[in-house]
Order: C-alpha cells, then structure tokens, then sequence
C-alpha cells in the first residue's frame, strides 16, 4: 500500500513539474516565430526553414518573435522590409553590416543565411 501511494504522489508531482516548466517556456517573450507552412510540393520550404531557425536564434530577441518590433529592434513584420528596400541588397547590407544598434551579422552568418533569414521575414512574417 505505503509504496504504491509514495509512486503515485511522485507522478502527480512529477506532471505539476512538467505542466510548471511547459508554463514557463511558453510564457517567454510574446509567443514563438510562426512555422513556415507546406508550400505547393506539400512540405515546407527547407530555405524558409533554415531562416526561421535563423530568425528565432538572432533576431527574435530584438524584432520579436512576430517581427512587430520591441524597445531594442524596429517592426520587420507585413511587408516591412519590401517596402523601405525596393532593392533586397540593402536589407542584406544592414544584416551583414549592422547599422546603429543593430549588429553586424556578417561574420556570424553565412550569405546564404542571411538571404534565407530575410526571405523568412518577408514571405512568413
Ligand atoms: C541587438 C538587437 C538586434 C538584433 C539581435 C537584431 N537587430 Fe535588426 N535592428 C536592430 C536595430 C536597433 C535596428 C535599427 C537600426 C537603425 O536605426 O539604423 C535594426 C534594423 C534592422 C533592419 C533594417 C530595418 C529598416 O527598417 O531599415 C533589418 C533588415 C534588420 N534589423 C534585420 C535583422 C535580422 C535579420 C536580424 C537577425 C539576423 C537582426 N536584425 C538582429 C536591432 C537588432
């Protein structure tokens, strides 16, 4: 009897463990980047999957899990970027250049990184 009780207070308290670091994880920042969605081929584009995991390990802290800006990062969300760069190369330039407080990613970031990374801000975001 005695151990049986003792095994079910440890999964009950294990499952509390479990739901409070789910919580928390969920709770950083305001959500997570959205999932890049199957394209016509029926599975998802692995560029825009690449940039996504970009985004969300380099940009996401000061752009926002959505691109909509914070404090520290302006919006790059909803055609953003399109619009202030007519030409792709000047986006690609800030990136790998930095401009004020933004940093300079060009030596962290591989071209085609950066490429897939804005492709990720403006075709998901
Ligand atoms: C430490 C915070 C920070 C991080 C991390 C960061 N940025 Fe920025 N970003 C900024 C700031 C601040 C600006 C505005 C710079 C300015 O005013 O000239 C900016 C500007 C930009 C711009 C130009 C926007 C415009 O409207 O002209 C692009 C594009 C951009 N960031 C992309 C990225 C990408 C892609 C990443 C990840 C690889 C990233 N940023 C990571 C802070 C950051």
């Amino acid at each position: 009897m005695f151990p049986l009780v003792a095994v079910g207070k440890a999964i009950v308290l294990g499952s509390i463990a479990v739901a409070l670091v789910v919580t928390v994880a969920a709770g950083c920042g305001s959500g997570s980047s959205p999932e890049v969605g199957a394209g016509p081929d029926g599975t998802p584009d692995p560029v825009l999957v690449a940039g996504r995991a970009v985004y969300v390990d380099r940009c996401s802290s000061c752009h926002d899990a959505d691109g909509s800006g914070t404090g520290d990062g302006p919006r790059l969300n909803r055609g953003r970027l399109l619009q202030a760069y007519s030409d792709p190369a000047g986006a690609v330039a800030v990136v790998a250049e930095g401009r004020d407080r933004m940093p300079a990613f060009g030596g962290v970031l591989t071209a085609d990184e950066i490429d897939a990374v804005l492709r990720y801000i403006n075709e998901v975001l």
